[in-house]
């Protein structure tokens, strides 16, 4: 995760930033506070969630829309250097929680962590939130190479290429103003 956001924030080249902490990390973070505003039981956590989801969704959307307009002006070699980033950083994020020293430190065989992890199911749908978000974008921005397609493959998040990304975010948005109305207060323009 830190070598994620390292690469990103000292690369000079302003688009790998954004790749890296619009469409990447904000990402990540999208899927974290949906879970709160989803399921929490206090109705203020949900509601404090869902604002922060829809002020993060437009710097998500607001990456998007910048890299989208630049990406078709780059050469082939330019493009596919962007798409090995996001390889990379879709790798880390989904391994994020295997924790390998964690689990040597405590004695146990971190194969062994591992195998359960890739079988346990709140690790399977934290995966498929995340990247049905991620995906969504990546394709969107033009980044669908080869390389990015195979490893969607075989993550087996392929099919959330065909979700609207610009729909996805709106939806953010319009849980937001729900909770607005809810409260009595009206809805921002
Ligand atoms: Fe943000």
């Amino acid at each position: 995760m830190q070598t994620l956001i390292e690469q990103a924030l000292n690369d000079r080249r302003w688009d790998f930033t954004y790749l890296g902490m619009q469409v990447l990390i904000e990402g990540l973070a999208l899927v974290a506070f949906q879970r709160i505003r989803d399921y929490s039981k206090n109705t203020l956590c949900r509601q404090v969630n869902a604002y922060v989801m829809q002020d993060e969704a437009r710097h998500v959307a607001f990456g998007r829309l910048a890299l989208r307009d630049y990406y078709p002006q780059l050469t082939d070699a330019e493009r596919r250097e962007r798409e090995e980033f996001i390889v990379e950083g879709s790798r880390h994020l989904r391994d994020r929680f295997n924790s390998p020293e964690m689990w040597e430190t405590i004695g146990i065989d971190p194969k062994d962590a591992l195998q359960e992890i890739n079988r346990s199911e709140g690790q399977l749908r934290f995966r498929k939130r995340l990247f049905s978000r991620i995906v969504p974008i990546v394709k969107d921005i033009g980044l669908w190479g080869e390389r990015v397609q195979k490893l969607y493959t075989e993550f087996g998040v392929l099919h959330y290429g065909d979700r609207n990304a610009q729909d996805m975010l709106d939806h953010d948005a319009q849980v937001a103003e729900e909770f607005d109305r809810l409260v009595g207060k009206s809805p921002k323009a």
